[in-house]
């Protein structure tokens, strides 16, 4: 019998990105064949996200795309996973008649069964969400390569106000150290060289008495040459110990994703955020001191209920502040359920429009000095491939995550840390001029400058 096969499309975060090869696993363990083309599928499944209503719009979009195929080949089956799936439920099947499957993040187990009964002529709704549920038995299904990511720990307990993912994503529990290295080491045979661990709330991963500090440091000691990133950090948790463990481990890169949101105290407070601005600046400084050459990067939100023109002058000083190497910015979205939503949503849309756009520019303009400032220094890129644009260039990126362009020459090869020096920045690219390969393998080699 020839088996079925699957398509999958990834919206969202990283942690959707870990998750789908996670459902891969799965399905390819019960006999599926994995398509890239949605027109030769059984079963099309789409991991969504609902993080803002511009996400959920799409998907919407996307399953309308879908709808013809399904015209021209009655049987297939279309499946909805990740956090639309839990948000929307049973108003997913009801409202979109084309789709045949509704699954939650917590529910992926079960998925075959559930294809099962959607090929059968059922729709299926499966949407519980588990306290213990880490998939820490699946063997998740990944492309050979030089990147992976991986979930350590699901769920979050720190209900900001304007916020679905403790909703989508239920509680926070974390993945046992021992499985996570076991992992490393496998993905580190397979010549994989640059990993992010994932949480959306990750400091606070606690397997019996590791902390995250302590899984960073079994991380980095699986293999030296493979370089280790982690996300998200929350300003409330980032301890000490773990800005220590980072400064000691050469593989573990000097970049902290460190969300701030606002830049007023009032708006944070508003947002349960529950740290000041003040809070937020000591620990800045304090990571630049104890880890030299750190970088930060932040997500902010622009126009949260009853911000004010100088609610928004405070976010425009903190990014000036801090000096962001990049930012994620995005306007506010109320979100059913959240507390945000009870609060009118009343900063007009081209308000939150021009301040949002004030933000972007601001935050263009530093990351294109700060780029310019890295003219003339040397930085040690993992060589990851060729660059988009060009086969006459390949692109690779630093230990703080910049993309840095170099012309190929013979010496070069893809998975190889090479050493060059910078001499042209844009606001978004790095190029550079090769000057000689880095072995991280011999003891005290670090992968930063
Ligand atoms: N766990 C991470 C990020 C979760 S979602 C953290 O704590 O930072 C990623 C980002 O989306 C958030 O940091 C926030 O900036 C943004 N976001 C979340 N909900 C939003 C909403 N309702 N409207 C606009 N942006 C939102
Ligand atoms: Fe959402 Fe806040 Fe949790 Fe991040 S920490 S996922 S923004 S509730
Ligand atoms: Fe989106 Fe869910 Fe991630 S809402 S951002 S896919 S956790």
């Amino acid at each position: 019998m020839q088996s079925n096969s699957v398509y999958i499309e990834t919206y969202g975060c990283q942690m959707n990105v870990a998750d789908t090869e996670i459902v891969l696993g799965i399905l390819k363990k019960q006999g599926f064949s994995v398509t890239d083309k949605p027109e030769n599928a059984d079963v099309i499944l789409l991991n969504t996200c609902s993080v803002r209503d511009n996400a959920e719009q799409r998907i919407y979009g996307r399953i309308g795309n879908l709808k013809t195929l399904k015209y021209n080949k009655p049987g297939l089956v279309l499946g909805i996973l990740g956090c639309m799936a839990e948000r929307l439920k049973k108003d997913l099947i009801e409202n979109k008649k084309v789709v045949d499957l509704v699954v939650g993040p917590d529910e992926y187990r079960r998925l075959p069964e559930y294809i099962d009964i959607a090929f059968n002529g059922d729709k299926g709704i499966r949407v519980k969400l588990s306290r213990t549920e880490t998939y820490d038995d699946i063997e998740p299904f990944r492309e050979d390569g030089l990147s992976a990511w991986i979930s350590v720990m699901r769920g979050c307990d720190k209900f900001c106000t304007f916020c679905v993912v403790p909703f989508t994503r239920g509680r926070e529990r974390s993945r046992s150290l021992a499985s996570i290295v076991t992992e490393l080491e496998d993905l580190s045979k397979r010549g994989f060289k640059d990993v992010s661990l994932l949480g959306q709330n990750i400091n606070s991963y606690l397997d019996d008495k590791n902390d995250f500090a302590d899984l960073l440091a079994a991380a980095a000691k699986v293999d030296p040459t493979m370089r280790i990133r982690f996300t998200t950090s929350h300003p409330q948790d980032l301890s000490d110990k773990l800005l220590y463990t980072i400064a000691e481990y050469p593989n573990l890169c000097n970049y902290i994703h460190l969300p701030v949101q606002s830049g007023s105290n009032r708006i944070l407070e508003l947002m349960n955020r529950t740290y000041t601005v003040e809070h937020y600046l000591e620990l800045i400084e304090k990571a630049k001191k104890i880890i030299p050459g750190v970088s930060f990067s932040t997500d902010i939100i622009s126009g949260f209920p009853t911000e004010t023109w100088e609610d928004h002058l405070a976010t425009i000083e903190v990014i000036k502040q801090v000096r962001y190497d990049g930012a994620y910015m995005f306007k506010y979205s109320p979100r059913e359920g959240t507390k945000a939503y009870k609060m009118k949503d009343d900063v007009p849309e081209d308000v939150k429009s021009k301040r949002l756009q004030e933000i972007i520019d601001l935050q263009q303009q530093i990351s294109y000095e700060k780029n310019q400032e890295l003219i003339g220094k040397e930085e040690i890129i993992l060589v990851e491939g060729f660059s988009k644009k060009s086969d006459e260039f390949f692109s690779g990126r630093t230990d703080t995550n910049k993309v840095v362009i170099v012309p190929v020459n013979e010496r070069i090869k893809v998975s190889d840390y090479i050493k060059v020096r910078v001499n042209k920045a844009t606001s978004g690219t790095l190029f550079g001029d090769y000057l000689t390969h880095i072995y991280p393998e011999k003891e005290g080699i670090a992968l930063t400058v």
